[in-house]
């Protein structure tokens, strides 16, 4: 299935969901964007922000309420431009009582493809996402990562040029999201062709699969941009957990306003990757043991996200003196 151009490309759309008998949501608001092709592209924003929305525009599953929706050169309201998109919902869910195999089958056939053409698929399909060794069993005893893979594998099926994932790392553990990163990066790699488009409200999840980035804040394009270009414009912040620190080390940190600590060890927070090698360089020269680090975007997330941090009011948080 071939095309020409942009594999995916808003101008100016928006969407108001009617609500009541007069009142009116503006999820989405003058949205121009263009997904390239060959391309993996993250549409980051936090809950609400109207990527779901934008999402199921884009599958014609809602109409816009203005503006113009391309996909693969076709009118997203055109039945023809679903034939180019595999999509993974944000909430898959399969007839219990199936088995992995089963699933496939089923979706292939409705796809049109048969006999050893589509068998031969399958079991390409279910290797590529590591669930071959669960091929026969009911999809019922699936996590949720092993539902999420199984949903990624029946995308694939037909090989389509655009994969479009809504929320694909939602409710997974660590573990389970990291697969689904690793997931995409070897996809992209065995389909260098494909264009991927996936939403997500955790900015470490496109960080490590995407090579460009579309910000949405409350319904509006807030930036598109390379992942270079986004790196480069936020401040990093690193948390270190330090252990057996010799005391005059101990003493330094504990007498600086970065530092505190904390069950685990000292607490330190460097800002800006030389300030970190510099301190990694510190504490292996002191001896002590970096027991974990923890990077951030601080500036980033909180423009994205606002500030979250949250201050108790006087009097009622943990470290509150008591008053009676
Ligand atoms: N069917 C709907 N009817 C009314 N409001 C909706 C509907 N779907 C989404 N919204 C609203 O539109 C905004 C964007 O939602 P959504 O696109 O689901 O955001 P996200 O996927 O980024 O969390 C939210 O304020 C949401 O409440
Ligand atoms: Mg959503």
């Amino acid at each position: 299935m071939n095309f020409t151009g942009d594999a995916i490309s808003l101008t100016s759309v928006t969407k108001i969901f009617q609500t009541g008998v007069i009142k009116r949501k503006l999820a989405v608001e003058d949205l121009t964007f263009t997904v390239p092709r060959g391309e993996v592209v993250g549409l980051l924003g936090a809950n609400g922000s109207g990527k779901s929305t934008t999402i199921k525009m884009i599958l014609g599953f809602l109409k816009a309420t203005r503006g113009e929706i391309l996909v693969c050169g076709h009118s997203a309201e055109e039945r023809m431009a679903r034939s180019f998109i595999g999509y993974l919902p944000e909430n898959p869910r399969f007839q219990r009582f199936l088995t992995a195999h089963d699933v496939m089958k089923y979706f292939g056939k409705l796809l049109g493809m048969r006999g050893d053409t589509l068998e031969r698929r399958i079991e390409y399909l279910l290797e590529l996402v590591t669930l071959k060794h669960v091929t026969k069993e009911r999809v019922h005893g699936f996590s949720k990562g092993m539902t999420q893979r199984l949903a990624l594998a029946q995308a694939l099926l037909n090989q389509p040029p655009l994969l479009i994932f809504d929320e694909p790392m939602s409710g997974l553990d660590p573990l389970g999201r990291k697969e689904i990163r690793t997931l995409i990066t070897r996809i992209h790699d065995e389909m260098p062709e494909s264009t991927m488009f996936f939403s997500t409200h955790i900015l470490a999840d496109v960080e490590q699969v995407c090579s460009s980035v579309i910000l949405l804040k409350q319904g509006r394009l807030k930036r598109q941009c390379t992942l270079d270009e986004l790196l480069s414009q936020s401040d990093q912040r690193f948390e270190l957990l330090v252990r057996n620190a010799s005391p005059s080390l101990e003493k330094k940190y504990l007498g600086s306003a970065e530092s505190r600590m904390s069950a685990g060890g000292i607490q330190i927070t460097v800002q800006g990757a030389d300030a970190l090698a510099a301190r990694l360089f510190e504490i292996k020269t002191d001896g002590a043991t970096v027991a974990g680090v923890d990077s951030q975007r601080k500036s980033l997330e909180d423009e994205l996200f606002g500030d979250t941090s949250f201050t108790p009011p006087p009097g009622v948080g943990l470290n509150a003196e008591k008053t009676t």
